[in-house]
């Protein structure tokens, strides 16, 4: 097993003050229903974002709690990496905005984009720029504001996604208290992409390829495409790679794991995920049923529920597994 190089300090999420229920969809006159999208996706609620309720809005909301958990300033941090979907302008990056907005004047700042792996890859790039020296502290967020790009009239997809930001602050394991153990931190890192599937899961148009036109907007592509059932057998193979290498890398077995925190897309994904690792259920965070799949966001909240719920004591070791588009995915184990 490698000597962590860089643990996880602190970590915080924000999401919009308004929780869209799946009844309240229905009442919208969305065809479709709560046992539908339960049985199917396990979710019951999403968080929908106001217009105030901006990518940068959320992102800080989310740091500046997972900055007081870590109990640092602004100053101190050298690098903001923020994976998104959805920056609150195409130019320049939102993790500048949120550089801005915290006062965190040293900081390098940019966004990455790995659509569900994005906090997943934003943290592997914190990892290695704390390697080179590059960077001792690292802030590190995933958030989406996915109500803007997704289609509100298409059940297949709109039903599936919400909006929230989670963040976490990595450092050196150099910046550790004295006395704390040196198992601590990040103990494996494992990353994949196939763009040749770019289009089971994208958003056609609003790109330089295909910018907005009215023959866009009249064929709804602007909004995000989705081949659901693809999606579903290419996220089940990919999850369960991303398991196994990262337990492999770390010499473990998934006995040794103590808690499973995967990308919140949906419930069937999640338990296809555990089986194959052999997790009883009860080893696996779930809360896609309050968040929705929030993407990029999903794993940074689900880290920040799940300790705010007492599931991640210390030295607890945590996995972590995500699949999003492109197709992107990637895994992690980490030490607490
Ligand atoms: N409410 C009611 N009925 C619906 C809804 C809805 N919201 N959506 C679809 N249906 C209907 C379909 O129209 C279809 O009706 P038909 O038989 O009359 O044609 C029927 O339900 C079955 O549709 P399927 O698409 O075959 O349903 P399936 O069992 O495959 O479930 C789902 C669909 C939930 C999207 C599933 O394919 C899935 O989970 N895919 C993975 C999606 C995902 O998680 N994507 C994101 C992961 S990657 C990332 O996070 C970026």
């Amino acid at each position: 097993m490698k000597r962590p190089i860089a643990y996880i300090a602190g970590t915080g999420y924000a999401v919009p003050r308004r929780a869209v229920t799946n009844d309240d969809l229905a009442a919208q006159g969305l065809e479709t229903n709560d046992a539908w999208i339960r049985d199917r996706t396990g979710i019951g609620q999403r968080y929908v974002s106001a217009p105030d309720e901006t990518l940068t809005v959320l992102s800080t909301n989310a740091a500046r709690l997972a900055m007081a958990e870590a109990g640092i300033t602004a100053s101190e941090i050298d690098l903001i990496v923020l994976g998104t979907a959805t920056p609150d302008h195409l130019l320049p990056a939102t993790a500048v905005e949120v550089q801005a907005a915290l006062g965190a004047g040293r900081a390098m700042a940019f966004d990455l984009g790995a659509a569900c792996s994005g906090w997943l890859y934003s943290a592997q790039v914190a990892e290695g720029m704390i390697a080179t020296g590059m960077a001792e502290t690292v802030l590190v967020i995933g958030a989406e504001v996915l109500s803007t790009i997704v289609d509100w009239t298409d059940r297949n997809t709109c039903v599936l996604f919400g909006d929230g930001a989670g963040a976490t602050i990595i450092r050196h394991v150099r910046t550790l208290p004295r006395g704390e153990s040196r198992e601590r931190g990040i103990l494996s890192s494992y990353g994949r992409s196939d763009g040749n599937l770019y289009d089971l899961l994208w958003r056609p148009a609003g790109g330089v390829a295909e910018p907005f036109s009215d023959a866009v907007y009249a064929a709804r592509r602007q909004y995000v495409r989705m081949e659901g059932r693809e999606v579903f057998k290419h996220a089940v193979r990919s999850m369960a790679d991303a398991v196994d290498r990262a337990l492999d890398m770390a010499k473990l077995t998934p006995a040794d794991v103590d808690l499973m925190i995967p990308h919140q897309a949906n419930t069937r994904i999640i338990e296809a995920t555990a089986k194959h690792a052999g997790f009883d259920m009860s080893r696996v965070f779930v809360n896609v049923d309050r968040f929705g799949n929030t993407s990029a966001a999903s794993i940074p909240i689900a880290l920040a529920d799940a300790r705010q719920q007492g599931r991640v004591p210390e030295g607890t070791l945590v996995l972590f597994a995500a699949f999003g588009a492109g197709f992107t995915w990637g895994s992690m184990v980490v030490r607490f």
